[in-house]
C-alpha cells in the first residue's frame, strides 16, 4: 500500500529551481534511503514532503488524499520531520521530547521519557539537561526522539547519521530498521554507503533536482 506518494514536486529558492520534478513513492513500513551531492536537492526534497517550503508545482498524496484536502497539522501528525542539525526547542530534555505531545494533547511520564532516550542510545539521565549541555551528535538523537515521540506513520530523517560514532549510527539506524517493521514509513537521506548497507533499504539518488 503506498502511503506518501510525491508527483512531480517543482521547488524555488531565491529565483532558482532547486527541485525539477521530484517524484517518489513510500510504501508502509518501507525504509527508503536518498543520497546524492551536496547541493543535489536531498534537503529541500524532505521539507518540501514536510511541508516546509512551498511547492511551485507537484502533488503530495498521504494516504490517498492530496494534502491540500488535509488540515496541515493533521498532516503534520502523520508525517513526522527531524531537520539536518535540528535544534532543541529549548528547556530541559525533557520539556523537548513532549513539546509536541502537549500540542497534541497528550502527555509523556518519566518512563516514557527513559524509553524513547534509551531507543537513541541516550541514558534516562539526560532528561533533565538543556541543549547548551548536550554534544552536536547527542542533540540530533533527542531530535529523533522528539520525532518518535508523537508516533508518525512517516518519518523523514535529514542526515541522522552524520554527527555520530560508528556505534551511536548504527544503533539509530537499527532503531529505524525496528520500527520500519513495526509498520513506520521512513524516508532516511545520508551519503554515507555503510550506513544505507546498514539499513538495507530500496537506494535512490537525489541529481539536479530529481530523484532517481
Ligand atoms: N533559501 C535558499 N535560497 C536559494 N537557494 C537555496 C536555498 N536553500 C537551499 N538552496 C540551494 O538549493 C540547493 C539544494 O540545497 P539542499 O539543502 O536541498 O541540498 P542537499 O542535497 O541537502 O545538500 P547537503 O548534502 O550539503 O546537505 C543548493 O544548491 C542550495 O544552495
Ligand atoms: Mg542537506
Amino acid at each position: 500500500m503506498v502511503l506518501l506518494d510525491a508527483r512531480d514536486l517543482v521547488v524555488r529558492l531565491g529565483g532558482r529551481l532547486v527541485l525539477e520534478g521530484a517524484s517518489l513513492m513510500l510504501e508502509a513500513g518501507e525504509v527508503v534511503g536518498i543520497s546524492g551531492a551536496s547541493g543535489s536537492g536531498k534537503s529541500t526534497f524532505l521539507r518540501a514532503l514536510a511541508l516546509l517550503t512551498p511547492l511551485a508545482s507537484g502533488a503530495i498524496f498521504l494516504d490517498g488524499v492530496d494534502h491540500e484536502q488535509l488540515e496541515p497539522t493533521a498532516y503534520r501528525r502523520a508525517v513526522g520531520y527531524v531537520a539536518q542539525n535540528a535544534p532543541m526547542l529549548g528547556g530541559t530534555v525533557a520539556n523537548d521530547l513532549e513539546t509536541g505531545l502537549v500540542l497534541a494533547g497528550k502527555q509523556l511520564d518519566r518512563a516514557g521519557v527513559a524509553r524513547l532516550l534509551d531507543e537513541v542510545g541516550l541514558a534516562a539521565s539526560f532528561a533533565n539537561r538543556t541543549g547548551a549541555e548536550l554534544s552536536v551528535g547527542e542533540r540530533s538523537r533527542v531530535a529523533l526522539a522528539r520525532a518518535l515521540a508523537l508516533e508518525p506513520s512517516v518519518l523523514l530523517v535529514d542526515e541522522p547519521t552524520a554527527p555520530l560514532d560508528p556505534t551511536s549510527a548504527t544503533r539509530v539506524l537499527e532503531l529505524l530498521k525496528t520500527r520500519a517493521r513495526g509498520g513506520l514509513s521512513v524516508i532516511v537521506v545520508t551519503h554515507v554507503e555503510a550506513h544505507l548497507d546498514v539499513l538495507d533499504c530500496r537506494r535512490l539518488v537525489c541529481e539536479s533536482g530529481r530523484i532517481r
